[in-house]
Formats: structure tokens, C-alpha cells, sequence
């Protein structure tokens, strides 16, 4: 079947930068990126495109080249569904938050909506696409509701058919186009050959045919939740790694170069910090925890479940000791935290270790001042607003939320170190590394510390400094 007009259902973070790069790559398809969402797609469409709704490094320049003439951005749900030949499913699946399944399993309300929308408007042979990241067998349950309509003997919808294809992405939030363009591997699951074939032909455009996996519904739908528990499995793995080295006096850099040179272990992920973030990794992997126990493979599940458990205590783990440091008490010390996105080149701050982090030094009655180059206060100030009600509120101090004491959004880093008790760096972005550490070691206090949960300064260079250094995975230094 010929591809000609494409409908992808969420402009998001997954939607944007896909179907941007499918338009690009293809100029002789129309694409389609339809959200509820009026705010996000009138940020789509935004003539200033450092406006944007996501900011990933390349992106403006594809939505210049592309916007309005094969890429589209609207709420016209009904028509873009009916003039579409294949659809896209990329809406957010988070976990439930309650009954039966709740903080583990997959909340599918948005794919079903989805799903009866196709169901309605779709008009001819529609191929759907599964783009979000799915429970195994959740292309089932799309069959169903879209066949529900065709099945109905009320009315006479015998001009409609649908073939389901999973095909999840794999793109990484802040390299998103680089991995789009330049996949590791495109990943098709699906029981009609045809229909694969027609996916094939639209990635086959850029991607080398080699890299093209094609494998029935299942395997496709569980890799994609395989594959993250396994990315995020290393971070924890190399978090713990970072801690044993603290201990010993071994250097996780060196280690991890060590390891990492051997090719069955291989070089990447190997980076130690705060633990992981973004909105996929603990989702996915609680996700498949309740499949396993679904399964009724109990100790599967725990195992993963491990991965999880360990990147919570890792937080709270550097809690401790940022208060140790600080001779135990952060009572109206001021601490400056730099990076609030759950990692850099991106604007996402969703699960960001920075969230649980800041949180915490708030109910230890510190005064912070954060500062992050891509999220604005507004975000901050609602990812922190929101954990403290949804975890225990009534532990933090009185005047929170956030008066202009506990809390301040930083503007103007360089005249924000003054008298500073601790700096804490929690995003690894490449400003950070750049900072004039010597100029801030003399404006913070004498007793500061300057904590490096990621591992991106030179050790060394504090050696001179009047400024006690703290980073993950080495011995630490006090001046
Ligand atoms: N963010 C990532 O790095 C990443 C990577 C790979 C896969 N994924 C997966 O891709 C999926 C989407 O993730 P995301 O980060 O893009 O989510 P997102 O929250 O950024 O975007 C989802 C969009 O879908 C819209 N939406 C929800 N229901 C809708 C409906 N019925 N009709 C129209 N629009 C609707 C929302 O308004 C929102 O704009 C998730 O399953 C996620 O697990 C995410």
C-alpha cells in the first residue's frame, strides 16, 4: 500500500521530533501532528522557534525547513484521521495511579481514546502504528476497539479496515534527531506483511535496509520495555559501582574505562550520578515488574523491581551526604543547585533526580537557588510544588510553597555564589564545566562545598582552590 498522508496522534517530546525527521527525510509525504493539547500545538507553531515546545539541539532547524509544507501542526483530530493512510500512536503512557495496577501497571486511557477515534473517523484500509511504549499485547486491545466499529450491526462501516504495527521508538531525549536520523536500528512488529512492507518503504528512505528489524507483534512490543530496563539496570549498576569506589579509594572514571574497553561490556552508560531520570525508565520498568507478576514469575519481577529500589535509595543516598558534609544540619544554609532537566541538552524535567533532590533540602530547611539553562522557573517551581503534595507535605516547613527565602530561580549565576554554604551540581551541562571555579571559590563561604554528582570536573583543579570538593565515584576532598 502507497504511504501518501501520515496522521500521528501526540505532539509530543516522541511525536514532534519523529514525524519532523519523517517529513524531512520524505518530502513526498504529508504529515500530520494532531494533540488536545491547543497550547502545545500553538507552541508548534510558534514563529519564534526558540519557542518550541521541546528543545532538542537540530530540531528548529528541521521545523524551519519543514513546517507548513509537509509538516503540519493542528487539533483537526477528525479530519487528519480520516485523510490519513497510516497513524501513528504516540500519546503518553504513564503508570496508574490507582486501583488495580496502581504505581506499577501502564495507564492506557490515552490509547484507547486514541484508538476510538481511529475507530470512528478512519475512513478506507488505515495502517496503525503503536509509537508509544505499550505493555506486551496492548496491539490486542487496539484491534478490538478499532474492529468494535467495523463489528457494530448498527451501522454500516464496512468501507473501514485496520492492520496494527508496533514500531516503538528509541530515541534518546537531548541527541533525539541524531538518533532519528542515524538509528541504531528501526524496530517493526506486526502480523501483516504488507503493511510492514509500507513502513519499511518510508524508513527505508534514510535508514540502511540492514538496520530495519522486522519481528512479530510481541517481540517488538516487549523490547522496547526490555531495552530500557536494561539501559537503566546499567545506571544503577554503575551508581552502585560509584559508591564501592567511594569506599575504597578506587576512581569510578578509571574503572568504568576499564570495564567499558572490554567489548562484551561495551563503553556507553557507564557514566555515574544522581540516578536516573525522564519520564520512561521507572514507568517502563514498573511496567514490566507487573507484567511479570501478571506472568506469575515473582522473582523476575523482584528483580527488576531491584533496579528501581536501588535508584531511589541512590538519591537518598546522596541526601546524606551533602547533610554530613554540611555538619549535619542545612537549616537556612544557602546551597546553590545547578541543572534541574534529568539530563543536559534537553528541557525535560520530568522524574529528574533534581526534583527528589531539591525537595529533600528543602524539608532539611536549606535556601536554594536553582539554575538550569533550559527550564524556567514556572516548571520548577510545579515539578517541586507537585512532589511535596503527592509525598509527605507535611514534613516541610510551614512557608512552602516557596517564598523567596526557601526558595529563588536564578537568573544571573554569576552574582548568585555570595556566601554560599554548598554548590551542588545535578545536570551535566556543558556551561557547568566552563564555570570560573576559582572566581566562585572565593565568593562562597570558607567551609563550602561543591558536590559533583556527575562527574564533570577536573579533580584537580580544586586541589588549589579554597573550596572542598566532593565527586561521586572518588574519595573525597576537603580543602
Ligand atoms: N520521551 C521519551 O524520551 C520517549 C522515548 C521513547 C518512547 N517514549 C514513549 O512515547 C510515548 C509518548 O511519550 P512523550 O514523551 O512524547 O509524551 P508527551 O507527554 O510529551 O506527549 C504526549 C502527547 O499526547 C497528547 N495526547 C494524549 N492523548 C491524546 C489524544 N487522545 N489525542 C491527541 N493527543 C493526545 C498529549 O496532549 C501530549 O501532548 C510514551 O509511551 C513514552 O513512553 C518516550
Amino acid at each position: 500500500m502507497k504511504i501518501n498522508n501520515i496522521c500521528c496522534i501526540g505532539a509530543g517530546y516522541v511525536g514532534g521530533p519523529t514525524m519532523a525527521v519523517i517529513a524531512d527525510k520524505c518530502n513526498y509525504l504529508n504529515v500530520n501532528v494532531i494533540d488536545i493539547s491547543q497550547k502545545r500545538i500553538d507552541d508548534w507553531n510558534n514563529d519564534d522557534l526558540d519557542k518550541l515546545p521541546i528543545f532538542e539541539p537540530g530540531l528548529k532547524d528541521i521545523i524551519k525547513r519543514r513546517r507548513n509544507k509537509n509538516l503540519f501542526f493542528s487539533t483537526l483530530i477528525k479530519e487528519n484521521i480520516e485523510s490519513a493512510d497510516l497513524i501513528f500512536i504516540s500519546v503518553n503512557t504513564p503508570t496508574k495511579n490507582k486501583g488495580i495496577g496502581a504505581g506499577m501497571a501502564s495507564d492506557l486511557r490515552f490509547v484507547e481514546e486514541c484508538a476510538r477515534q481511529i475507530s470512528k473517523y478512519a475512513i478506507g484500509h488505515t495502517i496503525i502504528v503503536e509509537k508509544s511504549t505499550l505493555p506486551v499485547r496492548t496491539a490486542q486491545t487496539i484491534e478490538t476497539i478499532l474492529n468494535s466499529e467495523i463489528n457494530s450491526k448498527n451501522k454500516r462501516n464496512h468501507l473501514k479496515s485496520f492492520s496494527i504495527l508496533s514500531n516503538p521508538e528509541f530515541l534518546a531525549e537531548g541527541t533525539a534527531i541524531n538518533d532519528l536520523e542515524k538509528p541504531d536500528r528501526v524496530l517493526i512488529g506486526g502480523h501483516d506483511q504488507e503493511s510492514i512492507k509500507s513502513l519499511v518503504e518510508i524508513y527505508s528512505q534514510w535508514v540502511d535496509i540492514d538496520k530495519i528489524i522486522t519481528t512479530n507483534l510481541w517481540s517488538s512490543e516487549l523490547s522496547k520495555l526490555i531495552s530500557n530496563a536494561f539501559l537503566a539496570q546499567r545506571v544503577s549498576s554503575i551508581n552502585s559501582v560509584a559508591l564501592i569506589c567511594q569506599a575504597t579509594g578506587a576512581n569510578i572514571e578509571e574503572v568504568s574505562k576499564a570495564i567499558g574497553s572490554d567489548s562484551r561490556i561495551g563503553k556507553h552508560f557507564l557514566k555515574a550520578g544522581p540516578g536516573f531520570g525522564g519520564s520512561c525508565f521507572k514507568k517502563d520498568i514498573l511496567n514490566l515488574v507487573y507484567l511479570c507478576t501478571y506472568f506469575g514469575l515473582p522473582e523476575v519481577a523482584s528483580f527488576w523491581k531491584n533496579v528501581v529500589t536501588f535508584n531511589s535509595w541512590h538519591k537518598e543516598n546522596l541526601i546524606k551526604i551533602i547533610v554530613h558534609k554540611l555538619f549535619g544540619t542545612l537549616v537556612d544554609k544557602k546551597i546553590i543547585i545547578l541543572g534541574f532537566s534529568f539530563k543536559s541538552n534537553t528541557n525535560d524535567t520530568r522524574e529528574s533526580p533534581s526534583i527528589f533532590i531539591a525537595s529533600q533540602l528543602l524539608k532539611e530547611g536549606a535556601n536554594l537557588v536553582i539554575h538550569d539553562p533550559k527550564v524556567n522557573e514556572i516548571q520548577i517551581k510545579k515539578e517541586i510544588e507537585n512532589f511535596i503534595s503527592e509525598n509527605d507535605h507535611q514534613n516541610y516547613p510551614k512557608e512552602l510553597p516557596f517564598n523567596n527565602n526557601s526558595w529563588q530561580f536564578c537568573n544571573d549565576l554569576d552574582n548568585s555564589f555570595n556566601d554560599a554554604h554548598a554548590v551542588i551540581i545535578l545536570t551535566e551541562w556543558e556551561e557547568y564545566k566552563n564555570l570560573d571555579w576559582r572566581k566562585i571559590s572565593e565568593k562562597v563561604l570558607n567551609t563550602a562545598w561543591l558536590f559533583d554528582t556527575r562527574g564533570i570536573l577536573n579533580k584537580n583543579i580544586f586541589k588549589e582552590l579554597n573550596l572542598n570538593f566532593w565527586q561521586i565515584g572518588t574519595s573525597s576532598e576537603s580543602k
